[in-house]
């Protein structure tokens, strides 16, 4: 069976269990319903009794062509599908609307009621859309159980920011049903085809901080946006992906395994242990100096004088790892910031480091590169350049990681 939905197709029937929860949002998710079923996906649901005062059992099982769950004390319901397997016979859970409730709850690991049992029993991945008005969303209580939600593996998808029911405006707004449903459609063909399945990945990220004393250091703007996106969409085609990670504010991509560090030469010391592997991927913005002589005390301010900072040259991680006699990864790729003359100047960076593939990015101040959420680059390899438009780092990286996945199904 093959199915369209804004130009997304899912291949072989798959379901969904969708948890409504309580929230004046709970209206929308009778769209996406819809917007599932006619994507071939089959949706079973549960309602929290708090979504009951916003949508009906009745007209939920009137899209969806089957009984509503409702209570987890139901003799009939446990003797027709127990919550255990209600929570398991299922390719995804989806709560929308999370609300802030159902959240902590989750979070917490509380099993209070059907919805939340079926949570906790589940085996398989979680994926919620919050709404809430936007001081719940913005208070340090939610936005502590969100990071713990993430960190359990729980995929997050919004909230919007826009007018809020309350009359408020802010973050917290339900996303829009095709949003959801096209995150849904995404996930779930994904499921199905993990061509990186068995390969080891490795992907370097963020900024490195080279100490001048032992608070302060010297440092650059990457956020280590484009390397996680990379690492997450690596692991979403099934590799085992290990992520080496310069400081920054992000969370861990699900399924991935990250090591911290903070100096070029940790990084390069955590690179080389985690060798071997098949792929290597380098968008950390690996600083090229360090401080020779930093001192184990802080430096104290002497009235005029500057202080006396000698720097050296930093290992090169990339042309270390591309030039290795034996254990070399069998694909290395280097990213290449550059501020004008990008492909030129990628393409003598990926002879002279000795990597196979550059990814060239132009870094300069008006692109928003640096610490932005967007990213314009080619794709330069022995083939030649791959000019791609200016999209996501996310889209970057679905289309980077899908490259290098049929390079090795090529091989
Ligand atoms: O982190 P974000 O805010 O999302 O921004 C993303 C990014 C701009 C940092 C990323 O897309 C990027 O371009 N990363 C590489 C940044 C960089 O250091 O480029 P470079 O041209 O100076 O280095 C070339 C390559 O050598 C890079 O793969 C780099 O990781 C590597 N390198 C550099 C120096 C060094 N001592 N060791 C290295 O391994």
């Amino acid at each position: 069976m093959l199915s369209e939905i804004g130009g997304l197709s899912v291949t072989s029937q798959k379901s969904v269990l969708l948890i409504i929860g309580g929230g004046i949002a709970a209206y929308k998710c009778l769209e996406l319903i819809r917007l599932l079923s006619k994507a071939g996906i089959k949706t079973r649901a549960i309602l929290t009794k708090a979504a009951e005062q916003f949508v009906t059992p009745l007209s939920v099982a009137a899209l969806i062509g089957e009984k509503v769950y409702t209570d987890l004390f139901s003799l009939t319901d446990e003797a027709e599908m127990g919550h255990i397997q209600l929570s398991r016979s299922t390719d995804l859970v989806v709560v929308a609307p999370a609300t802030a409730d159902l959240m902590a709850k989750m979070a917490s690991g509380l099993a209070t009621d059907l919805a939340t049992t079926a949570l906790l029993a589940t085996d398989k991945p979680v994926m919620i859309a919050p709404a809430m008005n936007v001081r719940m969303w913005g208070h340090p209580a939610t936005q502590r159980n969100l990071a713990q939600l993430k960190k359990d593996g729980v995929k997050v998808i919004g909230p919007d920011e826009g007018d809020m029911a309350c009359g408020e405006y802010g973050p917290g707004r339900l996303s829009e049903p095709d949003a959801i449903a096209a995150k849904i459609i995404d996930f779930l063909k994904g499921t199905g085809n993990k061509p990186l399945t068995g390969k080891k990945m490795l992907v370097t990220a963020g900024p490195t901080h080279e100490p001048i004393d032992p608070v302060r250091y010297i440092a650059n703007r990457s956020s280590g946006k484009q390397g996680y996106a990379i690492a997450e969409a690596l692991a979403a085609l099934g590799a085992d992906v290990t992520l080496i990670s310069g400081p920054t504010q992000l969370d861990v991509p699900g399924g991935v395994k990250r090591i911290d560090v903070e100096s070029a030469s940790d990084m390069l010391a955590a690179t080389t242990l985690a060798l071997p592997v098949d792929g290597a991927i380098f968008a950390a913005a690996v600083a090229d100096w360090r401080v020779a002589n930093s001192s184990d005390q802080k430096v104290k301010k002497k009235d005029g004088a500057l202080p006396d900072l000698t720097l050296a040259e930093n290992p090169d991680i990339l042309a270390t790892v591309s030039q290795l006699k034996s254990g070399r990864p069998e694909l290395v790729v280097g990213f290449a910031a550059e501020t004008q003359n990008i492909i030129e100047n990628g393409s003598s960076k990926l002879v002279r480091k000795g990597c196979d593939w550059i990814v060239a990015n132009d870094v300069s101040p008006d692109t928003g590169t640096f610490g932005g959420d967007r990213n314009s680059v080619h794709l330069i390899t022995n083939d030649g350049v791959d000019s791609w438009p200016s999209q996501s780092k996310a889209e970057v990286s679905s289309q980077l990681a899908k490259q290098i996945s049929e390079y090795f199904q090529g091989r």
